[in-house]
């Protein structure tokens, strides 16, 4: 079977807990396929991403944002995913400013990626159908996680794929949690060492988004066969299905 590509974005500027609850995320991902799922991990740390200027050359570019930096690394990643994983700390009750500025570009210069590519005229977005999982933690409790976690769903909608959750009752719309006013960078995981719970239920939540990411994206992969022939009288499943097509 064609592999399946897992993304993890760590939005964190330091090796820290969004980082930890990524790696739990992500090897439960890869723990619910592991013949067909292969993992890539991804920290904005010490990368470059300046903000959209508005300029509007990617709708005539077939994409290409003008600004040079560590934006088209990240975007090529999440182009090939099929599954993406953000953990994110909270940064005044949203996410952190470098992946709003990946976000913000990488939603305007997809429109111009897929501008008339399949048919003349083609101008919305293509239904990519990624599986998009959110991982939200902040040092506070009720502190910006669910508008965080809110945000990134209202970007996976918007960039047409689909969010998931973990499992009740430690996910309602996604992962994570509160590092019990410990502002360490490993705060979580040293209250794990030391039994601490809202670290476990922190830690549950992010291995349920891996997990349940893998299974819906499997389960995109098999109704996309199903349904091939239908799906490709509309342009704008191409995209998903050239990606998740097996030519083996
Ligand atoms: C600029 C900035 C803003 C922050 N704003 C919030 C906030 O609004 N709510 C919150 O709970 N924590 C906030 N925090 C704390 C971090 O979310 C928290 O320390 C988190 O565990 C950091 O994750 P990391 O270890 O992956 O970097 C903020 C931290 C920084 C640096």
């Amino acid at each position: 079977m064609k592999q399946l590509n897992v993304l993890g974005i760590c939005g964190s500027t330091r090796k820290g807990n969004s980082e930890y609850l990524l790696d739990q995320a992500i090897q439960s991902a890869n723990e619910a396929a592991p013949d067909v799922v292969k993992c890539t991990n991804y920290s904005v740390r010490g990368k470059k991403f300046g903000p959209c200027i508005a300029c509007g050359k990617c709708g005539e570019n077939s994409g290409e944002c003008i600004i040079k930096d560590d934006f088209q690394q990240l975007r090529d990643l999440w182009i090939d995913a099929d599954v993406i994983i953000y953990s994110v700390p909270v940064y005044h009750m949203g996410m952190p400013g470098q992946l709003k500025c990946f976000i913000d570009r990488l939603g305007n210069s997809t429109f111009g990626r897929y501008k008339g590519l399949y048919e003349p005229g083609f101008e919305k977005l293509p239904k990519l159908l990624k599986v998009v999982g959110s991982i939200a933690q902040g040092v506070h409790i009720c502190s910006g996680q669910e508008h965080t976690l809110t945000d990134l769903i209202n970007h996976a909608l918007l960039m047409q794929c689909i969010p998931v959750a973990g499992d009740m009752w430690q996910s309602y719309i996604g992962g994570g949690g509160w590092t019990s006013n410990d502002v360490d960078r490993n705060a979580l995981k040293k209250q794990i060492d030391a039994n601490q719970y809202d670290a476990q239920v922190a830690v549950q939540s992010a291995k349920d988004v891996g997990r349940r990411a893998v299974e819906i994206a499997l389960m995109l992969r098999n109704g996309a066969a199903a349904m091939e022939n239908e799906l490709k009288k509309d342009a704008s499943y191409k995209p998903f299905l050239d990606r998740v097509e097996d030519h083996s």
